[in-house]
């Protein structure tokens, strides 16, 4: 089983072909409210590959929480450990879609209450868990709490650091796979060149770049998966596609190189279609793309 622990949001998107400056205001063209959190995203993302996913994290006692609860059951997530917090209001990111790219400011709310005593109180439902998915979008102190959780049950973790925050070099090197993007890559690590630092953490650390695809040590070269190319309607949640179908990938029994791959093209798909969850595919929209590989096991 997967588990996924992390934020559970709406998004509030707005599209404009133009940012406003401060104190400015521009006409948009189109707000929509859109199921995200990069927790949620990822849960999401692993249930329609076809992956045994649980979520953990905490919604509001307001609409938010019920309709984003609804969603990760409809996605066939199991949210048996998602607490309602009372008199708070679900997490939101409110996100401005430019030329197909994203500006977001995001709000916690309830996913601040993913707290260790949470996480203690549903710690007998972590431990059935053979992976773990977590990010940057919940308190820092139950990162590191996972992460040796973790580490002592011999749990594997995919940890997407985004969005940045600092992270002791001691947790990142004890998870089983990190994630960042470059410029996350280069605060966690510092200016380093991207092949020696890959170097220094082969088969573990992937850097992933959006369009330009991933890249990591496979114990002997630096090796680039390049992005396949398509059309491009909103990147929003394409990291988030990416971990969640790496780590349904490698629970199959692919090995990395194939759940590298295989997480490509589903972060590729992802970015075809509006919305974070909007255009994550599921294994038969994997298996009609040309780009889809017979070897892979689903
Ligand atoms: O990674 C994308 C997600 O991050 C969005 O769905 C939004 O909730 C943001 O915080
Ligand atoms: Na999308």
């Amino acid at each position: 089983m997967i588990g996924v622990i992390g934020s559970i949001s709406t998004d509030f998107v707005v599209t404009t072909n133009r940012v406003p400056n401060q104190g400015e205001t521009v006409y948009g063209q189109a707000f929509e409210t859109t199921f995200g959190g990069k927790g949620a995203n990822q849960a999401v993302a692993a249930a329609r590959l076809g992956g045994d996913v649980k979520m953990f994290g905490c919604v509001g006692s307001d609409q938010f929480g019920v309709e984003t609860k609804q969603n990760l059951l409809d996605n066939g997530v199991n949210i048996d450990a998602v607490k309602v917090i009372e008199g708070t209001t679900t997490g939101s990111a409110h996100i401005t879609v430019f030329e197909g790219d994203n500006a977001i400011v995001y709000v916690p709310g309830a996913n601040q209450e993913v707290t260790v005593d949470y996480l203690q109180s549903v710690e007998a439902d972590l431990l059935a868990c053979d992976y773990f998915i977590i990010q940057n979008e919940i308190p820092m102190a139950s990162i590191e709490y996972l992460i040796d959780l973790a580490d002592a049950h011999d749990i594997k973790v995919t940890y997407d650091p985004a969005p940045f925050v600092k992270v002791k070099p001691a947790y990142l090197a004890k998870v089983a796979y990190l994630l960042p993007n470059e410029s996350e890559a280069k605060e966690l690590f510092g200016d380093e060149d991207v092949a020696s630092l890959l170097a220094k953490y082969p088969k573990q650390l992937l850097i992933t770049m959006g369009g330009d695809g991933v890249t990591y040590h496979d114990g002997q070269e630096v090796v680039a998966i390049d992005a396949i190319k398509g059309e491009v309607v909103d990147t929003t949640g394409a990291g988030d596609t990416f971990s969640g179908a790496f780590t349904v990938a490698l629970s199959k029994g692919n090995d990395l190189s194939k759940a590298i791959a295989f997480a490509s093209l589903a972060g590729s798909l992802s970015v075809r279609k509006f919305g974070a969850q909007g255009g994550m595919p599921t294994v038969a929209e994997m298996q009609a793309d040309s780009h889809y590989n017979q070897d892979w096991i689903v």
